[in-house]
């Protein structure tokens, strides 16, 4: 999807890029309680619609005092249902029929009377009869006072909810509307989004733990300054979020940055090449998959000063010479064959500036992983630090395939689609 686009030519693309991945846009409910978080649904249905889906909206009769329903119906371009007993609404859209349209409802927010009154199978508003008729996935987000929240009955119905296998996110904790400060507050639309892409996602990782590696390693000179490079994470916390979505355990093995983690996913924080190979080495054992997208350092200082290097303890006017000894390699060691390595799909990254499916193909070979993912960055719009990312895919004895631009989110999920194709080829094999 390009960035420059707006609008439905935007929303086209998004439903385009779906189409092309074999992940078909969705229908989604969203209906909302009376809360004051309601006035974040208009972000909601737009972050929703933007992916690519079709969104229809319900609101409890509380709720449209906290949100426009004229809002909710330009972002969605769907009419809002609000009455069970308005024979307009009902004769455009019927509440069964908007219960059977639904591929997920999302009940956001949902307030500590809406689960009550999930809880209990009543029927007794529009947005209650549509719970109780749908046969979609229901993924809730609550929003509600702290002790409304700890409240044994809030509690309870939560529990009999999830015994349903009704799915949630949240509560985030933090300032709340009513003044109390603690667990409440809704999760911010991106993350309901992004619950819901893992709930409307198959499972085809499920049962599986994949570790990631992601960031650009910091090889320490002193206690202040450090060789690094310019990786974001950006490329590793997509595969990241993907892999989760999927269904699998995630381990994202991370240096410095500055994105959040990834919903569902553990991260685990190292800083240095040799940090992050020890971090990894721990993981590796329990990982049928594992893809090193960090940029590490080839090399760091043969010795990290203890204290600030100080120019005034120099000659004047001398400059500084840096020895700088070999890192091992991360991916070549447990690309290595032996022990679980042939139940494991290996995936290494290739960052290149020129000959870019040759110098890849040798790198292929040299480190002995299943798949290898070139990205050229000699491209301004590719590589390092961008939101999207231009990459070749190349596995041992078949030919390069060139992706076209695409967000990093996309790139991810063609990785991982090539992934799931190898562990099928495998599985057949054996
Ligand atoms: O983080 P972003 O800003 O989103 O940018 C993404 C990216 C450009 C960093 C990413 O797409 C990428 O290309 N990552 C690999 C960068 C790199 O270091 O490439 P390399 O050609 O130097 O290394 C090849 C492979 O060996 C990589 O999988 C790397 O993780 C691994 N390696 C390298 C050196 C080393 N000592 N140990 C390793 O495991």
């Amino acid at each position: 999807m390009r960035d420059d686009q707006t609008g439905p030519a935007r929303d086209r693309e998004g439903r385009a890029a779906r189409e092309e991945r074999g992940r078909p846009p969705r229908r989604i409910v969203v209906v909302s309680g009376g809360g004051i978080a309601a006035y974040k649904i208009p972000d909601l249905v737009r972050k929703l619609v933007r992916a690519g889906h079709s969104v229809r909206c319900a609101l409890t009769p509380a709720a449209a005092s906290f949100v426009s329903p004229l809002a909710l119906q330009t972002v969605s371009g769907e009419p809002v249902r609000q009455s069970l007993l308005d024979p307009g609404e009902e004769g455009q859209i019927g509440h069964i029929d908007l219960a059977d349209w639904a591929e997920l409802v999302i009940v956001a927010p949902a307030t500590a009377n809406l689960l009550a009154r999930m809880a209990h199978g009543l029927a007794d508003d529009l947005v209650t009869t549509v719970l109780l008729a749908t046969r979609a996935p229901v993924l809730v987000a609550p929003a509600m006072n702290l002790n409304m929240w700890d409240h044994p009955a809030t509690r309870q119905n939560l529990d009999i909810l999830r015994s349903r296998g009704v799915h949630m996110v949240g509560p985030d904790s933090g300032e709340l509307a009513c003044g109390w400060e603690g667990a409440g507050r809704m999760s911010e639309p991106a993350a309901i989004a992004e619950v819901a892409e893992s709930v409307l996602c198959p499972d085809t990782l499920a049962g599986e733990r994949v570790l990631i590696t992601a960031g650009g390693t910091r090889e320490a000179l002193d206690p202040v300054r450090a060789l690094t490079n310019r990786s974001s994470g950006k490329m590793g916390y997509a595969l990241a979020a993907e892999a989760a979505r999927r269904g699998a355990e995630v381990v994202l093995v991370s240096a410095p940055t500055n994105l959040p983690i990834p919903v569902g996913v553990r991260r685990v924080d190292v800083e240095s090449a040799l940090e992050m190979r020890s971090a990894v080495l721990d993981e590796i054992d329990a990982c049928g998959i594992a893809i090193c997208c960090a940029a590490v350092a080839d090399f760091r200082p043969a010795e990290a000063a203890s204290r600030k290097i100080k120019k005034e303890d120099l000659e004047p006017d001398a400059g500084l010479r840096l020895e700088l000894v070999r890192n091992p390699d991360i991916l070549a060691e447990i690309a290595a064959p032996g022990g679980e390595r042939a139940r494991r799909v290996v995936v290494g990254f290739a960052a290149e500036s020129h000959d870019v499916i040759g110098a890849s193909e040798r790198k292929l070979a040299r480190k002995g992983c299943d798949l290898l993912v070139a990205n050229d960055i000699s491209r301004r719009d590719a590589g390092f630090e961008t939101d999207t990312n231009a990459v070749i895919l190349l596995e041992p004895g078949a030919g390069p395939e060139e992706l076209p631009l695409l967000p990093k989110g996309e790139v991810a999920a063609r990785i991982l689609d090539r992934v799931d194709k190898i562990r099928g080829e495998r599985s057949s094999r054996s």
